[in-house]
């Protein structure tokens, strides 16, 4: 499925209200944090609990919420730079090595030597790539195995990350980029729809290809230069 790299500036209240609303729980979920955190200090046998536990997990999804709420927000606010992507490509997954490790899946980088320097904005681009790959583990169970690759032309690069996971239905597919479109018990269902919005505002394109059962792909593709090198918001 292609997903087109046209973009829609969202009405300026709607990003109001996402921000003013993620910022209103954000202080009250740090009360709670610390009121916890005392409770912890002064029961230590509360951590046994199960309902004590329950309840540090769903502090702990709120939390989530609201930083990718701040993520969805600010998205399409870019500071471009030149970026090494061999650099960028090999730390990221340096860093996932460990868990791949951890959860006994295969977790691999293929590249070519030299990719072309990237002008993007690398912050945003890690986040987009993140939440891919972290998705990838998601669908994935021990044995299966995790790929980021990357290849070009004159004009773009294209990086895909695929994995041997549960795969995605076609009912499924067509909503997955929404917000708040999510399978998991504790997901936002705001990942995919972040990498979107970082990928279009660089103008480039996000497409999947996915079998139930058998696996999936994204692949990303973005201009190698983009005409404006100031920030830009949509
Ligand atoms: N690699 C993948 N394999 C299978 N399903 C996926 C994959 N990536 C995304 N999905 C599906 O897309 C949904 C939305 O993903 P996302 O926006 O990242 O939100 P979340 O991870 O919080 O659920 C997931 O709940 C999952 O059902
Ligand atoms: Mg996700």
């Amino acid at each position: 499925m292609e997903q087109t790299s046209t973009y829609i500036s969202e009405p300026t209240s709607e990003l109001l209200n996402i921000a003013q609303i993620s910022h209103e729980i954000r202080n009250p979920l740090t009360l709670i944090n610390c009121t916890l955190q005392l409770l912890d200090y002064r029961y230590p046998q509360l951590k046994t609990d199960d309902l004590w536990k329950q309840l540090a997990e769903d502090v702990e999804y709120l939390k989530q919420l609201t930083l990718s709420l701040s993520d969805y927000n600010h998205c399409g606010k870019l500071s471009f730079a030149t970026v090494d992507l061999n650099n960028l490509l090999e730390t990221l997954i340096s860093n996932y090595l460990p868990l791949a490790l951890s959860q006994n899946k295969s977790l691999t980088l293929d590249i070519p030597q030299k990719l072309p320097a990237l002008v993007c904005d690398e912050i945003k681009i890690r986040q987009a790539l993140i939440n891919l790959i972290k998705n990838a583990f998601e669908a994935t169970s021990e044995k299966d195995s995790i790929e980021v690759t990357a290849h070009f032309n004159e004009k773009r690069i294209m990086i895909a990350v695929k994995d041997t996971g549960k795969g995605i239905s076609e009912d499924q597919r067509s909503k997955i980029f929404q917000p708040f479109v999510t399978e998991k018990e504790s997901g936002t269902g705001l990942g995919l729809s972040i990498t979107q919005k970082i990928v279009e505002a660089h103008k480039g394109s996000i497409r999947v290809y996915s079998r139930e059962y058998i696996g999936t792909k994204f692949i990303l593709s973005l201009p190698i230069f983009q005409k404006q090198t100031q920030d830009r918001k949509i």
